[in-house]
């Protein structure tokens, strides 16, 4: 008869296929349960989890029932996050909003930029996979991609920001061909079968407007990611983020922070800000999910006409005091 701690050792050396280290190296058996009729049950977390899953379920059930003679075996698997010493951990910070079209791929975008005028490596998984827009309000060239010889996906940069969209591979003239599931199939590569630079210290998502499937993806691939909500101070903004908020809490997502954007227009002749959309919508959601408004975003275009501010503008300082928020926030 195997003992409970001989299944523990045995199952123990399993490899996670993902490190390429056994599942005790790298804390992977998290709950490991002998049932009353002898059901073996456990919890097992996995670098890659999607990918590798079905190969390490079939080694842990040959284990444990042909080789130790367990009448059975249930698993759940989970995405692991344990670090490797020396490396450090990739941190992810959502951008949600619930509602479509109140900024916050432009809101991704110039974060990013205001991060790595702090000084940080940045990168952006454009997680609109239907409509993606992180290219366009970055400018971004978009040339066919190269891959590393273990086939990840080099992003494409901009001002220092990594990129990775589906509209690198959205043919123009064709883009019904890229409809339905096959895009939805895009954002497992995005979180796994990226290479992002040397020491890359946050990667931004960018979500779909709404509250629904990609979110969950995300917890999938990211169990662990922080979330920042972009509202307009318009009532009806406010109403639909908050929701957002609540369905990030809801999935075990933190949210740490709230960015009202198009606070305000600022009238150069009356040297007053004019508030188009009312006012009161990032601290309405910010009280209703008990977090703090890292910053108003006013009305305005850059002085470029690109979409990214410079540290030099108003609304670029606005971005830089928002980036230090979500640094603090972030323990970085
Ligand atoms: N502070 C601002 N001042 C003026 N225009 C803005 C501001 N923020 C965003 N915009 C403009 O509003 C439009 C919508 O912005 P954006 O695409 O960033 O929103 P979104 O929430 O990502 O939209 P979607 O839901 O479609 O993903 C864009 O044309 C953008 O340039
Ligand atoms: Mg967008």
């Amino acid at each position: 008869m195997t003992t409970y701690d001989e299944l523990k050792k045995k199952i123990e050396t399993i490899i996670d296929p993902g490190f390429n280290k056994t599942l005790g190296e790298v804390n992977g058996v998290k709950k490991l349960v002998v049932g009353p009729t002898g059901v073996v049950e456990a919890e097992i977390y996995l670098k890659d989890q999607t990918k590798f899953e079905q190969q390490v379920k079939i080694e842990i059930i040959k284990l444990v029932k042909i080789e130790l003679g367990f009448p059975g075996i249930k698993i759940v698997f989970f995405e692991s996050l344990f670090v490797p010493e020396g490396e450090k951990a990739i941190k992810y910070l959502a951008i949600a909003s619930g509602k479509g079209g109140v900024g916050k791929s432009t809101v991704t975008a110039n974060l990013a930029a205001a991060l790595i005028r702090a000084g940080k490596k940045i990168g952006i998984i454009d997680a609109d996979v239907y409509g993606p827009s992180i290219p366009n309000v970055l400018q971004l060239d978009i040339k066919p991609l190269e891959a590393t010889k273990d086939e990840l996906m080099i992003p494409l940069e901009k001002d220092g920001i990594q990129v990775i969209s589906t509209e690198f591979f959205m043919p123009p003239e064709k883009p019904l061909m890229w409809r339905g599931p096959m895009l939805g199939k895009m954002l497992v590569h995005f979180f796994n079968g990226v290479k992002w630079q040397e020491d890359i210290d946050m990667i931004l998502i960018d979500l779909p407007p709404g509250t629904g499937d990609v979110a969950l993806d995300v917890k999938s691939y990211v169990p662990k990611s922080r979330v920042m909500v972009v509202t307009t101070p318009h009532i009806n903004a406010s109403n639909i983020a908050v929701k957002a908020g609540i369905g990030a809490q809801n999935i075990g997502h933190e949210v740490i922070g709230v960015v009202e954007n198009m606070s305000y227009y600022f009238n150069e002749c009356s040297q007053k800000r004019e508030f188009l959309f009312g006012q009161g919508g990032g601290d309405s959601v910010a009280k209703r999910l008990g977090v703090k408004v890292f910053g108003q975003v006013p009305i305005g275009q850059p002085l470029d006409k690109s979409y990214i501010f410079s540290g030099k503008e108003e609304a670029g300082k606005v971005y830089d005091a928002i980036a230090k928020e979500v640094l603090r926030e972030m323990e970085m």
